[in-house]
């Protein structure tokens, strides 16, 4: 048929009507029910591959949105710090090396896919966009707490360990002791362990912290008051009986303390001296003993830092500096002090608090 014929065949207005046929058309199939949704029957084949492109090209063009992680990503310390948040949050759907066919994730459409190669198909950023915001229409969800960069980076770090694994590798890092009398403490000991050590920096040192502070916290995680994808999931369902009774069992452990031991150096100063150039207070008039200078404290939720582990602190230094850390009640206090501190400052004084409790902490 010649152009000209075809035409004047069609001319805008039929093509209108034509259009709005096709839409009625669709409307009326949708409405009938006949298009079945159910995920029994699984995609068709144009459908999966439709749908799988769309998603690759759009994580693909959004990581580049996507902060640039560290160059220690893969550190031991992340890896371990994500391994137990992906057993109870992951690993019913993709998975895992103790589990390589879970059956609930073959009755799902789209299927959720084993992750042990998704390091090889996704860039690093692309891994961060997906765990970040997860992925529309999949039941693929996204990280509780998105302003937590970090935290999204070590469950990077666990995503590019994965492949490389063993099912006792990932049994050590993802599964704590057995607590058969305590479900509770089971849960916490997972990634803390029983004593609250820090795991080889993967977690803050909770043993020996002060039960007024640990059960705040716990609560305002609970909250959301504090912002932590690994913690706010930790203490989903907890009873208030449970939150004094983990409160109290760490408080108990060995572990950080409100004493250090006198020292040299720039972090011991603005420890004992503060930073009075830029208007920082003696940390220790808060975090320290109770003194006849400073007696209100005692009951206070305030936390203990000697001997806690140097990259928490200087982390949640950091945070409370771009008022992503939230917390308890108190929180405001320390965002105004942190808000104050130079870079510098901050790994010092970090690094002399970890010192302060050597010996004493539980590694
Ligand atoms: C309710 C089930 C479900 C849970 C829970 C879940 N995912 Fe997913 N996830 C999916 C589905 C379904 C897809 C596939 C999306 C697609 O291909 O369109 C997916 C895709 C992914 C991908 C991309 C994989 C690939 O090769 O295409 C990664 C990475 C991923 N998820 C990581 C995680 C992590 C990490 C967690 C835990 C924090 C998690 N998922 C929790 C269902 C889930
Ligand atoms: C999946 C691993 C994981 C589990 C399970 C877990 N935690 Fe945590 N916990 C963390 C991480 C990671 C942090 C550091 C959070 C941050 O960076 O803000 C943390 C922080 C904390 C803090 C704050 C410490 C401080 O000095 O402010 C307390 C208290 C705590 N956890 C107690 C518990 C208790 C009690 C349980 C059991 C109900 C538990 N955690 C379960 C990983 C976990
Ligand atoms: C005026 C009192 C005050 C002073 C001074 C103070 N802090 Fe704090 N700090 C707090 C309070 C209160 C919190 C607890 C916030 C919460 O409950 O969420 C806190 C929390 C912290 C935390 C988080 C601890 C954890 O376990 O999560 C760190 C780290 C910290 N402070 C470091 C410092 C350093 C370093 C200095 C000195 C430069 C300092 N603080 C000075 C009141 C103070």
């Amino acid at each position: 048929m010649r152009w000209s014929r075809l035409s004047f065949l069609v001319t805008p207005r039929r093509a209108l009507i034509a259009l709005a046929a096709l839409a009625v058309a669709g409307l009326l199939i949708a409405w009938s029910g006949v298009i079945s949704i159910s995920a029994s029957s699984g995609h068709w084949r144009i459908t999966y591959w439709a749908l799988h492109w769309v998603m690759q090209n759009s994580i693909r063009t959004y990581a580049l949105f996507e902060p640039e992680p560290p160059v220690d990503l893969d550190a031991p310390a992340h890896v371990r710090r994500a391994a137990g948040h992906f057993e109870t949050s992951c690993a019913f759907c993709h998975g895992s090396p103790l589990r390589v066919n879970p059956i609930l994730p073959a009755h799902m459409t789209p299927m959720p896919p084993p992750l042990a190669n998704a390091s090889d198909t996704w860039s690093r950023r692309e891994l961060s966009r997906i765990v970040r915001h997860g992925v529309k229409y999949t039941g693929m969800p996204s990280w509780i707490a998105p302003e937590r960069d970090d935290e999204v980076w070590a469950m990077v770090a666990f995503l590019r360990a994965l492949s490389h694994l063993s099912a006792a590798d990932y049994q050590r890092l993802a599964f704590g002791p057995a607590v058969p009398e305590d479900r509770a403490l089971e849960g916490c000991a997972r990634c803390h362990g029983l004593d609250g050590g820090s795991q080889g920096g993967a977690f803050p040192v909770i043993g020996g912290q002060s039960a007024a502070y640990l059960d705040a916290t716990l609560r305002a995680f609970a909250k959301g008051a504090r912002h932590s994808g690994y913690m706010q999931f930790a203490v989903d369902g907890l009873t208030d009986a449970d939150v004094r009774r983990l409160a109290a069992h760490y408080a108990a452990q060995p572990g950080v303390s409100d004493t250090v031991q006198p020292a040299e150096g720039a972090g011991a100063a603005i420890a004992l001296r503060g930073l009075p150039e830029a208007d920082v207070p003696a940390c220790e008039s808060c975090h320290g003993a109770p003194s006849k200078r400073s007696p209100d404290h005692r009951n206070r939720a305030y936390p203990r830092l000697a001997g806690q582990d140097a990259g928490y602190i200087a982390g949640q230094l950091r945070l409370f500096k771009q008022g992503a850390r939230g917390g308890t009640e108190y929180a405001h206090i320390m965002r105004r002090i942190a808000e104050r501190l130079p870079d510098d400052a901050i790994d010092a004084v970090a690094e002399f608090y970890s010192a302060a409790g050597r010996g004493r902490r539980a590694e």
